[in-house]
C-alpha cells in the first residue's frame, strides 16, 4: 500500500502512524521528523529549513521533495509506505505523482484527518515528544507512564519549538491555504477520517479505510 496522511497540525497523523505502519508492513516517512532531525544535526539543509519551521511556515517544495526522493528509495519502503505530512502543496503532490509514475506506481489512498481548528490548540500545547523515535504523548489525552519520560526508552520528553498557540495560528493558515487543495488533487482516492474522536475510535476508522 502507498498511503498519504493529510491533516492540520495536531490532527493525529503522527499518533496513528505506528499502527498503520506495523499493521500493513509499510515504512513511515514524516517530513516534519526528517526536517527536525536535520535541524538538530545542524546540516546545511537543516539550517535553511529552521527559520520557516520556527515561524510555522512551510519549507520550500525543493527541500522536502529532495528529502522524500532520498528516503523513499530505502529498501524498507519497497513494499509500500505511509507519508505523514507530505505532500503539503499541490506542487509537492505533482512531484510525488511523477516520482511514482516513472516506476509504474501511484498513491492508493489518502486519509484526510479532519479536526476543527479550535480543537487543535489543546492538542498542540499539551504535546510532549520523544525526538529520537518521533513518539508523541499528551499531558491530558495520552500521558506517559512517568511524567516527562518516554515509556520505551526512559529518555526525557521535550516540547517542540513550534508547539505554542501563536505559531499554531501560522501553521493553521498554511494548512488551509496551501495543503487543503491537495485533498482535491487526490479527490477519488480520499477517505475522510473523523479525527476529533478519541484515539482508539480514530484507529478503528483508519483500519476500516484501509480494508
Ligand atoms: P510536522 O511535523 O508535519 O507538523 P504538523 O503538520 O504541524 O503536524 P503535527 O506533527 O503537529 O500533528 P500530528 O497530526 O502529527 O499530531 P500528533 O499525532 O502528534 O511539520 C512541522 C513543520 O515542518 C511544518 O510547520 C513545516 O515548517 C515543515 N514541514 C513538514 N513537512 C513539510 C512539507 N511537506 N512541506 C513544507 N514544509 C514542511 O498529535 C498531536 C497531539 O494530540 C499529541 O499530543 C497526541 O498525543 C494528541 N492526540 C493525537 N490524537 C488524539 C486524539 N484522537 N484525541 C486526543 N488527543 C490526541
Ligand atoms: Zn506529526
Amino acid at each position: 500500500k502507498r498511503l498519504v496522511l493529510i491533516g492540520p497540525p495536531g490532527s493525529g497523523k503522527g499518533t496513528q502512524s505506528p499502527m498503520i505502519k506495523n499493521e500493513n508492513c509499510l515504512c513511515h516517512l514524516a517530513t516534519g521528523d526528517l526536517l527536525r532531525a536535520a535541524v538538530a544535526a545542524k546540516t546545511p539543509l537543516g539550517l535553511e529549513a529552521k527559520k520557516a519551521m520556527d515561524a510555522g511556515a512551510l519549507v520550500t517544495d525543493e527541500i522536502v521533495v529532495g528529502l522524500i526522493e532520498e528516503n523513499i528509495k530505502k529498501p524498507e519502503c519497497r513494499t509500500g509506505f505511509v507519508l505523514d505530512g507530505f505532500p503539503r502543496t499541490v506542487v509537492q503532490a505533482q512531484k510525488l505523482d511523477e516520482m511514482l509514475s516513472s516506476k509504474g506506481q501511484s498513491i492508493d489512498r489518502v486519509l484526510n484527518f479532519a479536526v476543527a481548528d479550535q480543537a487543535l490548540v489543546d492538542r498542540i500545547t499539551g504535546r510532549w515528544v520523544h525526538p529520537a523515535s518521533g513518539r508523541s504523548y499528551h499531558e491530558k489525552f495520552a500521558p506517559p507512564r512517568v511524567a516527562g519520560v518516554d515509556d520505551v526508552t526512559g529518555e526525557p520528553l521535550v516540547k517542540r519549538k513550534d508547539d505554542n498557540a501563536e505559531t499554531l495560528k501560522s501553521r493553521l493558515s498554511a494548512f488551509h491555504a496551501q495543503t487543503a487543495p491537495v485533498i482535491d488533487h487526490y479527490k477519488q482516492r480520499v477517505v475522510n477520517i473523523k479525527a476529533d474522536k478519541p484515539q482508539k475510535e480514530v484507529a478503528e476508522q483508519v483500519r476500516k479505510a484501509l480494508e
